[in-house]
């Protein structure tokens, strides 16, 4: 196989995949050039190679150090979002962090996913999943025939855990707020999360992502967002058997064939 089918060849041998899935790009057109049209210009996308050029940053005045929920519905789009929040001491993981992670992709992205919070790699880059998880993760991305670029990452909390710990519930619920308004600014078609974390600080489902993943769930926001529930890419990493990325790979295809038929 040569020439554009390579990265999708490669992608699928490292989930362990190739064989067991037919080859969907072939049937594909080639992707459109970008148009200098209004849609393009409406579609703003956070770049996502090299690391973010450093924002302003804003000291906390407040040791709260958060904006005001008035404050945060005020902000009427991502980039706005993200300066209103950099500053944010509102739980224990700020004052440890390098950089705020507030996540990236096309701010109009059907495809959403949301994983548990950032680790070392992105602390020091201020992006998410950029580590081996993330590597791993633009790979399935790119097996599903989109870039990063097409989708949105984000996590449940914005600064980095220490020891790379599950962010306490207290912490992701101080953080909550930040991501359920980048869901309202984005109103994806659905999400994708990613491990049991997001599961249960999201949507406050308990279940073990083993038992649950899989299977759809709604999120109670704007009309209702279907929720897929899978593994996260580190434990994939730990776990590489067979069974678990053809489980992670029949739910991420689940979520791509949503948002194509809806
Ligand atoms: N794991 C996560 O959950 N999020 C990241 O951004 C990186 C690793």
């Amino acid at each position: 196989m040569n020439g554009p089918l390579h990265p999708w060849r490669d992608a699928l041998e490292d989930l362990g995949l190739m064989g067991l899935v037919p080859p969907p790009l072939a049937f594909l057109p080639p992707a459109p050039e970008p148009q200098p049209s209004v849609a393009v210009a409406a579609k703003p996308v956070v770049p996502t190679t090299g690391p973010k050029a450093p924002l302003q940053f804003v000291p906390p005045t407040d040791p709260a150090g958060c904006p005001p929920p008035e404050t945060l519905a005020s902000a009427s789009n991502l980039v706005d979002l993200e300066r209103c929040l950099q500053g944010c001491l509102a739980c224990p993981l700020g004052a440890g962090r390098l950089r705020f992670v507030f996540g990236e992709g096309s701010a109009t992205a059907r495809l959403m996913f949301i994983g548990e919070g950032p680790g070392r790699d992105e602390d020091l880059q201020g992006r998410p999943f950029v580590g081996k998880a993330g590597e791993l993760l633009d790979k399935m991305i790119g097996a599903l025939g989109l870039q990063r670029a097409d989708v949105y990452i984000a996590n449940v909390v914005k600064c980095r855990p220490p020891d790379n710990r599950t962010p306490t519930p207290q912490e992701a619920q101080r953080c909550l707020g930040y991501l359920r308004r980048q869901i309202e600014l984005i109103r994806p078609g659905v999400i994708v999360t990613l491990g049991a974390t997001p599961l249960r600080e999201l949507l406050g489902v308990e279940t073990g992502i083993t038992r649950i993943r899989g299977q759809w769930q709604r999120l109670e926001m704007l009309e209702g967002i279907p929720v897929m529930p899978t593994f996260h890419p580190a434990y994939v990493l730990r776990q590489y058997t067979q069974e678990v990325r053809r489980a992670v790979w029949s739910d991420l295809q689940a979520a791509k064939a949503w948002i194509d038929t809806h």
